[in-house]
């Protein structure tokens, strides 16, 4: 098997970046989803702009005592802080694994549901970004819970796609993390959220054990188990995690070292207390550290603050954030 080449170095990667107490910095949006986000405070979505973004985020002080790899999209790899020193240097000095998006977004599939794109040229990609110092990937694939979908077909497809970018990453060195995203957008109960998501996740671990992935050298990356964002019904953070936690406990094999979760556009505030009460109702009982990879619920106050100029106060509202994270991943935080 083509992956024994690299197996220690995965599982040490993989241990290392799901580190008790620390979690990861989604930065990998797209020009187009920086460029919304950045619309928001009325900038202008320019390279020099995305570039200062970034370099704030990941020149924050002390960022590696609650961050333990940051994923970043391909411009990234080019981009320089003020003083002309490579972003990726900045995090490799900083102890915080460089990560990358290697997924190229979504394309339609059928009945208004979704394929992720970028599986053509992965494995030179993912070579060339090894070589540069990258130590793991992403790849998003995306499920829509509508009256007729999810279908047979987009979850297999999806499952798929996900397992053979997870076996091209480790063929050539990179931790995949594994994202199988249930959107939350739709009037769905949690139940309905959890069904579909055991499905999910089913069919994703068989078709990662189809293509012989080493499971101790990937991250999940799942969606929290909750009620869509225009249901009537909404779940308490004890309710989301006591779900979240059994979806999980039925389908995830305990050699996955970490699951780190994406926030799909909860406010900050909620995603550290779901993730504190997960911890919380889990303490002591394994198998997988259960942490985050954020990327709206930290950098949503961060962007704000910073406003295109001003660096420290984006990068005092990262700070805060990662560590009340980190603080929930120990089932400490506070509101
Ligand atoms: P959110 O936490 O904003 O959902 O983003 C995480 C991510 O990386 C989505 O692919």
């Amino acid at each position: 098997m083509r992956i024994g080449t690299f197996a220690k170095e995965l599982v040490s990667t993989a241990r290392q970046l799901a580190t008790p107490g620390k979690g990861i910095l989604a930065a990998d949006e797209s020009l187009t989803t920086l460029g919304n986000r950045f619309s928001k405070i009325n900038l202008e979505n320019t390279y020099e702009n995305r570039e200062a973004y970034r370099s704030m985020l990941f020149t924050t002080p002390s960022l590696s005592n609650y961050i333990s790899g940051a994923i970043q999209f391909d411009e990234t790899l080019k981009n320089k802080t003020p003083e002309g020193e490579l972003l990726q240097n900045i995090l490799k000095k900083s102890n915080i694994i460089p990560g990358i998006k290697v997924d190229k977004g979504l394309s339609l599939l059928s009945n208004d549901e979704t394929l992720t794109t970028g599986l053509d040229g992965l494995e030179d990609r993912v070579k060339y970004y090894y070589s540069q110092g990258c130590r793991f990937a992403k790849w998003r694939g995306v499920i829509k819970i509508s009256n007729k979908t999810p279908s047979t077909l987009a979850i297999e497809e999806n499952a798929n796609s996900l397992a053979k970018y997870a076996y091209i990453c480790q063929s050539n060195g990179l931790v995949p993390i594994v994202e199988p995203e249930v959107l939350a957008e739709g009037d769905h109960d949690i139940d309905t959220c959890a069904e579909v998501s055991t499905i999910v996740y089913s069919a994703v671990i068989n078709a990662l054990h189809k293509h012989s992935v080493l499971f101790e050298g990937i991250l999940l990356k799942p969606n929290m188990i909750a009620p869509g964002i225009k249901s009537q019904k909404k779940a308490s953070f004890q309710e989301i995690a006591q779900k979240t936690l059994e979806t999980l406990n039925r389908t995830i094999p305990p050699a996955v070292p970490g699951i780190m979760f994406l926030s799909g556009g909860q406010s900050e505030e909620d995603a550290s207390c779901n993730l504190n009460e997960i911890n919380q109702i889990n303490k002591g009982k394994g198998p997988w550290v259960l942490s985050f990879s954020y990327g709206r619920a930290l950098q949503a106050s961060s962007l704000k603050a910073w406003h295109g100029k001003n660096i420290k106060a984006g990068q005092e509202a990262l700070l805060h954030r990662v560590k009340m994270n980190s603080l929930a991943t120990l089932a400490k935080y506070q509101k």
